[in-house]
Parts: structure tokens; C-alpha cells; sequence
């Protein structure tokens, strides 16, 4: 009889995991049985014994380390339910010679909707108009004139997948659209209709700036004061980001004197954003509690692809969202 590939998640956070059961029967063979099991635990031993009987752990919060990965010779990947792999010691894993893989693309749509959305909501002033209105008032011009489409600026701070879907949308709709992105070039940019700036450039000029750089050293407090301080008194900022890419005090001072005219902000420096912060009494800040990605295919998709990766290694192939693409099949 032949051996089953040995699957573990680890831990998930779904209501059960009929996704994953129901694809991974549908891959399984007489020639390559695969078995399923659910952990759903942060308990390190446990972790480890999981890790150390399976050819393949699916994680959602669990930290995988060095020494987890060194006690389990035989564990050939570690997929990732989402994109950050933080939890991961990846260096390790490779010397361990364990694939890690993510995924990576699953909420592409959703989070530049959201950004859209945003941009569309502060554009046509419905939020405060909406507020005016519950009041009891009828006066479109309580509120600041609304912005033209076409006659506004957007300019995007990172152009990976989630901003470039977000240009495509804008351009149809008429933006002008700017760019900050030193690993893109300008002909890249220049091609979907984007022109490429500085951060500066995008901060003194845009009037929507919105943040999709991955938090990474570089990319920490990469909006500060001085960078609040550039943006015009009538433009917002729109995160659906990382929080810590935004200086958080900064951003505070600068919506309390009225230096930019609101926020929009999917993620903040702490999550969950504590009951009593600050962020939560301003009425010019609009927030979401880092539900961006969120929809029903994006929650299907994330799954589905997480549970595609081990089962691609399972025959023999290389998964598909692999990050350390110099370790091959064990
Ligand atoms: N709110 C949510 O629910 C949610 C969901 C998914 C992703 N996100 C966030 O959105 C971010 C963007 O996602 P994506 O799919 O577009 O990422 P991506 O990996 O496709 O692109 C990242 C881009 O950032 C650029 N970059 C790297 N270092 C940089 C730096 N120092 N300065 C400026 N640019 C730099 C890269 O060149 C790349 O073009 C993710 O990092 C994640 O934090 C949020």
C-alpha cells in the first residue's frame, strides 16, 4: 500500500474546514493517498509532533521556527493562509530544506475596491453629508464642494498587484493617476496610464494618497509629519495597507489642526484598534476593521489555494505561491 502524503493544519480560523477536506478528497489516488488532519492549536509541542509526523502543515497565526522545523526532517512545506509569512522562519526552513509558500493574490479585487470605494466616498463627500443629513439638515453646501473625477489626483504609494488593479479602475473612471514605486519603472507606469513620482511629489499634489507598500523596515512611519505636512489641507489619506506605515501620532495631529481633510483607514498601528483610541472620536476619519480583503470568494479563494500548494507538492510538483524558490521537491 502506498504511503499517504500526511496533511496537518495547524491552525485556521474558519468555522470547519469542509474546503479543505472536500479538495483534498477529491485529489487523493490509490497511487496518492493524501490524509488530512486538524490540529488547531498554538501549543509548541504539539506543533512539533504535528510537524514532525506530516509531509505538509498549513498555518494561519502558528509560529514556525528553528526548532520546530529542525525536529521535523521529513515536513516538505509549510503553506501560509495569506500573504505575511512573518511567522515563519524562512532562512530555516530552507536550511531545513522545507518549501514555504503563501498566497498571495486572493484579495486583489476586494482591497482596491476598498481603496476605490474610499476615494469615490471622500470625492462625493458621502460621509459627511450623510451625518448632515441624520441631523435633520438639508444643505449640500454645509459641506465642502465635492470633488470632478476627472479635474482630481490620485497618487499611490507602492505599485504592486493592489495599487496597479486600483489604477486600472481609476483610469476608467477619469483620475489622474501617480505613482511611488522605486522597484517599478516608469515605462512600466507609463503603459497602464500612471505616471511615475516621488513620494513627495505625490503628497504635495495628489488629492487622494493611498497606501499599498508592504510594511517592511524601509517602509515603517513612511508617512510622517513631514509628509502630512506636504499634503494639501483638502486631501485624504487612504490606508488598506499595513498601519505602521503611517505615523499614527503624526496622523492624529495633523487631522486635529485640519492640516489634510480625513483618513481612511482599513488597518491601524494596533489591531484591534483599543476601544478608547483617539482614531475612534474623529469624525473625519472613516474606519473599517481591516476587512478590506474580505468577500465570500476571496474567503473560498484563500483556502482553495492554500490547500493547492501541498497538494501540488503531494504530486510531486513545486507549489505554486513558493517564496523559497531555491529548495526543490525533499
Ligand atoms: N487590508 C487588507 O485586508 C489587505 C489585504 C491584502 C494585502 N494588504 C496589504 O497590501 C499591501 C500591498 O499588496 P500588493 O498585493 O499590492 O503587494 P505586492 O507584493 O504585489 O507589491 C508590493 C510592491 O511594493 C513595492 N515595494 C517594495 N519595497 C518598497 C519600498 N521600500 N518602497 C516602495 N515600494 C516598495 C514593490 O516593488 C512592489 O511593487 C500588502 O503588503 C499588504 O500589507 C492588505
Amino acid at each position: 500500500m502506498t504511503t499517504p502524503f500526511k496533511v496537518t493544519i495547524i491552525d485556521h480560523e474558519w468555522e470547519d474546514t469542509n474546503i479543505e477536506e472536500e479538495i483534498v478528497a477529491s485529489y487523493t489516488t490509490s497511487e496518492q493517498p493524501i490524509e488530512l488532519s486538524i490540529l488547531q492549536s498554538h501549543d509548541k509541542s504539539k506543533i512539533v509532533n504535528a510537524a514532525k509526523n506530516s509531509d505538509a502543515i498549513i498555518i494561519m497565526y502558528a509560529n514556525i521556527d528553528k526548532e520546530i522545523l529542525k525536529e521535523a526532517p521529513n515536513l516538505k512545506i509549510v503553506s501560509r493562509y495569506g500573504i505575511g509569512i512573518n511567522m515563519v522562519d524562512v532562512d530555516a526552513a530552507t536550511e531545513a530544506n522545507t518549501m514555504v509558500a503563501n498566497v498571495n493574490d486572493y484579495c486583489v479585487d476586494e482591497v482596491s475596491d476598498h481603496a476605490l470605494a474610499s476615494i469615490l466616498s471622500a470625492a462625493r463627500r458621502l460621509i459627511p453629508y450623510n451625518y448632515m443629513t441624520r441631523k435633520g439638515q438639508w444643505d449640500f453646501k454645509q459641506v465642502a464642494i465635492p470633488l470632478r473625477s476627472s479635474k482630481a489626483s490620485v497618487g499611490l504609494l507602492g505599485y504592486g498587484k493592489i495599487p496597479r488593479r486600483l489604477a486600472e479602475k481609476l483610469n476608467v473612471i477619469g483620475y489622474q493617476v501617480y505613482a511611488y514605486d522605486p522597484f517599478v519603472d516608469g515605462d512600466t507606469m507609463k503603459r497602464d496610464k500612471v505616471v511615475k513620482a516621488t513620494v513627495e511629489e505625490i503628497m504635495r499634489n495628489c488629492d487622494f494618497v493611498s497606501v499599498h507598500v508592504p510594511l517592511i523596515e524601509d517602509t515603517y512611519h513612511l508617512v510622517g509629519v513631514e509628509e502630512l505636512n506636504m499634503m494639501k489641507r483638502n486631501a485624504y489619506i487612504i490606508n488598506t495597507a499595513r498601519g505602521p506605515i503611517i505615523d499614527e501620532v503624526a496622523l492624529i495631529e495633523a487631522l486635529k489642526e485640519n492640516k489634510i481633510a480625513g483618513a481612511f483607514l482599513d488597518v491601524t498601528e494596533k489591531e484591534p484598534l483599543p476601544s478608547d483610541h483617539i482614531l475612534r472620536t474623529l469624525d473625519q476619519v472613516v474606519l473599517t476593521p481591516h476587512a478590506a480583503w474580505y468577500s465570500e470568494d476571496a474567503f473560498k479563494e484563500i483556502r482553495q489555494k492554500a490547500i493547492m500548494n501541498v497538494i501540488e507538492v503531494a504530486q510531486g510538483k513545486l507549489p505554486t505561491y513558493h517564496i523559497n524558490k531555491n529548495v526543490l521537491v525533499k
